[in-house]
């Protein structure tokens, strides 16, 4: 077992790895299973995925089946936006993963006005259902996720969610305040994209590849993102288990980043796309 450190994922009260696992495109590898079998064996206990990542709920339920027990917190996520859409998510997610609950749901990408409109309405919306979800005991808390920098404040502070997921890296330190104002909310921070996207990721692993020995590696990127004590969980994506074990050897031994090392690494960033 490795030393991974906890956090508290805002008022949801879990402790979750500060390193997790976003298994949105996990299932398309070969060698997804052995990587997810990989993260829990590490010990990483915060697993991300969605309805609409295909196939990558029934990866972790096949884990989850060959344990014979959850062996991670799971959050997951629903595309509807209406109160019969978001219920039918969760009980196929239930069935998909093989549990009986469900520890954080997600509103998926709400990251515009009129989705958000939709989502929250009281009689039709997608969160009325999430709630009901909640009130059966089938979901033990509703998160929401968002691209939208001037919705997230909004929703942050709207008192509907414990966890809010949201972009955050070297390449998009913008939403560093926006970290901070959920941890006054005490929502649970999330952060999807931690090495900027797999595009970046491949350009960088190249020029590793041809002797680069720089700032800008997706080693620094998760320590850049684990350096802000308002972060719950960082997910990077993985397929491979390489790349769990890289993770978590950095996320078991950094130290937190200086002012000048992120501000350089910011800098380096600017450069690459
Ligand atoms: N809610 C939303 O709207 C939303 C949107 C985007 C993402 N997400 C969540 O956030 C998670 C992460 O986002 P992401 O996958 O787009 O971006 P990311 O985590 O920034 O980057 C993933 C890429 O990094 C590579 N990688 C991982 N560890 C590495 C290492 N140690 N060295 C070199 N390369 C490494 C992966 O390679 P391999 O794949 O080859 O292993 C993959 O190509 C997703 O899995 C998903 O759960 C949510």
């Amino acid at each position: 077992m490795t030393g991974l450190r906890l956090r508290r994922l805002g008022r949801t009260h879990l402790m979750v790895t500060e390193l997790g696992l976003g298994a949105m495109d996990t299932s398309t590898s070969s060698e997804g299973q052995a990587t997810v079998e990989a993260a829990v064996d590490a010990g990483i206990n915060f697993v991300d995925s969605a309805r609409e990542y295909a196939g990558s709920e029934f990866l972790l339920g096949q884990v989850v089946r060959a344990r014979g027990a959850k062996p991670f917190h799971i959050g997951t996520k629903t595309f509807s936006h209406n109160i019969d859409g978001s219920q039918r998510d969760v009980d196929r997610s239930l069935s998909m993963l093989g549990v009986d609950r469900i520890d954080l749901y997600q509103l998926h990408d709400i990251s515009t006005q009129a989705a958000w409109d939709e989502a929250r309405d009281e009689d039709t919306g997608a969160l009325a259902g999430l709630q009901i979800a909640k009130y059966r005991g089938l979901i033990g808390h509703i998160g929401v996720s968002s691209h939208n920098l001037d919705l997230l404040p909004v929703l942050i502070t709207s008192g509907a969610f414990d966890a809010v997921m949201l972009e955050y890296s070297a390449f998009f330190p913008q939403t560093a305040e926006l970290i901070d104002l959920a941890a006054r909310h005490d929502v649970g921070v999330i952060v999807m994209r931690p090495l900027g996207g797999s595009g970046r990721t491949s350009v960088m692993r190249g020029r590793i590849a041809e002797g680069y020995d720089g700032l800008l590696t997706p080693a620094n990127l998760l320590r850049y993102v684990l350096s802000h004590p308002g972060v719950s969980t960082a997910i990077p994506g993985a397929r491979y288990p390489s790349r769990i074990h890289d993770n978590v050897r950095v996320a078991s031994d950094y130290t937190p980043m200086t002012d000048g090392e992120r501000g350089a690494i910011e800098a380096e960033a600017r450069e690459l796309y």
